[in-house]
């Protein structure tokens, strides 16, 4: 059963990695995030030097990795991969870190859920490249300095809230990424039919744009869903029409909003009048997990204005109300 699981993420993974630009150009979007970061890429090659250590963080699917890998593929450099709750002992850090050779870049996804006693051992290698350990046993027991190559450590999040300070302090580059326009999307899904062999109306790429919530992720998988109602029904191209009712089917409705959005939203209207509303017991009534909401819905919602936070609680907007063309009572 797990052995299956695994083979569906490593699938995932390997669409993904088909799909992922590998450099700065091929890169659609986050325009000022990543003209920035070519030159501060730039600079550190001029100077022979490796990139400043950089932390990204954004909502799920907009690009952390792939810009990570970038990174790494335009300093010429390897990267390693790993998460944040997947090191789980000091020891387990030490030996990533010494295996880096000069200039890699060491990426730490979901950095926020580094534990406490890991996230020291970070601190002086990211500072000045080198680790203390303990060696020995009891009244031997004495602290070493292992000196480490100099890297670049890039860590992603999807809680930039959740991250100490003193750690967030010692990225040199801190930089948000933010939903794409729909003509990013666009370009972005000309991409995927492209590597997928297909071509696509143009007036579908910006119907399916407009409806993958921001989201390159999401786009791309919409888009395969999509393929499969146009291949299934046995069309040449990819119309507007089909896209319509593929998402139509998908119940992916004309702002993008799927099921949980519609739960979350409807929720806060006919459950609690619209709120003010805590997180907490929104989440128990629909039956999500809290931090799903939190870090996966709520940004896109409130980036479109359907809802907004106060400090007693989640409200639902006018805009949310005319969305479902609901009239507010009171
Ligand atoms: N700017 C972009 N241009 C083209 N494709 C992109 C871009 N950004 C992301 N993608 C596509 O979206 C997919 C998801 O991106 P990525 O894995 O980098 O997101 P993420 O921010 O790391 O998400 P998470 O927070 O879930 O780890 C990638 O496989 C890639 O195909
Ligand atoms: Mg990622």
């Amino acid at each position: 059963m797990d052995r299956d699981i695994l083979d569906t993420n490593e699938h995932i993974e390997d669409e993904e990695s088909s799909l992922r630009p590998s450099s700065f150009d091929e890169y659609v979007g986050q325009h000022d995030l990543k003209e920035n970061l070519r030159v501060f890429v730039g600079a550190a090659k001029m100077r022979d030097e490796t990139l400043d250590h950089v932390l990204f963080y954004g909502p799920p699917g907009l690009g952390k990795t792939t810009m990570s890998m970038i990174i790494a593929n335009e300093m010429g450099t390897h990267i390693k991969i790993t998460t944040g709750p997947s090191i789980e002992k000091t020891g387990d850090l030490v030996a990533l870190l010494t295996s880096l050779e000069p200039g890699d870049v060491l990426f730490i996804d979901e950095i926020h859920r580094l534990n406490k006693v890991v996230e020291e051992i970070l601190y002086p290698a990211m500072e000045d490249f080198c680790v203390d350990v303990m060696i020995g046993k009891d009244a031997t027991t004495r602290s070493v300095r292992i000196d480490l190559p100099p890297f670049t450590l890039v860590g992603a999040t999807t809680r930039a809230g959740d991250i100490s300070a003193p750690l967030r302090d010692r990225f040199g580059i801190v930089a948000k990424l933010d939903y794409y326009k729909d003509e990013e999307l666009r370009d972005i899904i000309s991409r995927t039919s492209k590597v997928y062999g297909m071509t696509m109306e143009e007036e579908a790429k910006m119907e399916l744009a407009r409806r993958s919530r921001g989201t390159p992720r999401i786009a791309n998988r919409l888009f395969r869903r999509v393929r499969d109602f146009a291949q299934f029904y046995g069309d040449e191209i990819i119309t507007k029409d089909r896209t319509m009712q593929a998402l139509d089917r998908l119940k992916v409705d004309n702002l993008g909003l799927d099921d949980v959005d519609h739960k979350y939203l409807l929720g806060i209207i006919n459950r609690f009048q619209g709120g003010p509303v805590g997180l907490e017991a929104l989440a128990a009534s629909i039956g999500e997990e809290r931090m799903t909401l939190e870090d996966v819905y709520e940004p896109y919602l409130l980036q479109k204005g359907l809802i907004k936070r106060t400090s007693r609680g989640r409200i639902a907007t006018d805009l949310a109300y005319r969305h479902f063309h609901i009239t507010r009572e009171n």
